[in-house]
């Protein structure tokens, strides 16, 4: 376990996985797929020698009207590396993980992920890498309500224009590694809290993306649920190799990933 708070401590991780929960795609051929199979135009980045670089910002800023809430901030993140966020409320956290995630874009600043210029990207192109490379998890889990678990899971497939024979296998291995093959067909309404945040990380894997990030993704469980939701993450990175980056005020959760960044008041400081 590493605690150093540098967003550029380096590390070096052994993968092992297997491919049960990614379907006909596998990890492999999902590596395999790069930016000009998908039409994207963005520029490729060559980090030289560290190719395990996943995510690299390079000062961001980001204001809304006079405030200014991300100060020149630099953060990476090695493939397969867990790494968490935390800071007191208002500090930036979610607006940074907004624009790490291609959800909000930056005032100014750089954003290459898996050697791909994000900010570069447009409409479509963007969308596209958002739905294949990103898996998002909220604090509260945005299901459709009148979706079942496994409907949940399979829409961001459907949206990358798979088929429906391919997004339910692939649904109903994930939904099964999470503990929920007896729930499929239940409704959210119908499921508690850590079953809900469960399918929605399922939802947020079935693309396989390359990094998950996740904003305070316990913050409304008990806390045996959320151990177990926690526990859930480094299950989920050793087995499918995710790079994820997580928001909490969970010190426990923190202590656990492999860096833990912390945040005053819009940048990175030295714990
Ligand atoms: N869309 C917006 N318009 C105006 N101000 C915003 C907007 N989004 C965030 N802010 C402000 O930016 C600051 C940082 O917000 P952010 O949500 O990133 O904080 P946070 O660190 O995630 O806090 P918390 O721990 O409470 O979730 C806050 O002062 C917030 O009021
Ligand atoms: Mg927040």
């Amino acid at each position: 376990m590493q605690t150093a708070c540098s967003p550029f401590a380096a590390r070096s991780f052994c993968k092992p996985f297997t491919v049960r929960g990614l379907g006909a795609r596998g990890w492999g051929g999902s590596e395999a797929l790069n930016a000009a199979q998908w039409g994207i135009t963005g520029k490729l980045y060559n980090f030289g020698a560290n190719m395990d670089v996943m995510i690299q910002a390079k000062g961001i800023e980001k204001s809304f009207g006079t405030l200014k809430v991300l100060k020149g901030i630099d953060f990476s993140a090695e493939k397969s590396e867990v790494v968490s966020i935390m800071g007191a409320s208002g500090a930036g956290k979610s607006t940074l993980l907004q624009i790490l995630g291609t959800l909000s874009t930056p005032d100014a600043g750089s954003l290459v992920i898996d050697g791909i210029d994000v900010l570069a990207l447009k409409g479509k192109a963007m969308a596209e890498f958002r739905n294949r490379k990103i898996g998002f998890v909220f604090q509260f889990h945005h299901l459709l309500p009148e979706f079942t678990a496994l409907e949940n899971v399979m829409i961001p497939a459907f949206i990358a224009g798979r088929s429906k024979k391919d997004a339910e296998e692939n649904a109903k291995a994930l939904l099964t590694d999470l503990g929920l093959a007896e729930r499929f067909s239940h409704k959210p309404s119908e499921l508690s809290g850590g079953e809900q945040q469960r399918v929605a990380i399922a939802r947020a894997l079935i693309n396989n993306p390359s990094v998950l990030f996740a904003d305070e993704p316990s913050g409304n469980l008990d806390s045996k649920t959320k151990e177990e939701l926690h526990k859930l993450f480094f299950t989920l990175r050793d087995k499918y190799g995710q790079t994820i980056i997580i928001v909490t005020h969970d010190p426990d959760l923190a202590k656990m990933c492999d860096r833990s960044l912390y945040m005053v008041d819009g940048q990175f400081i030295s714990e």
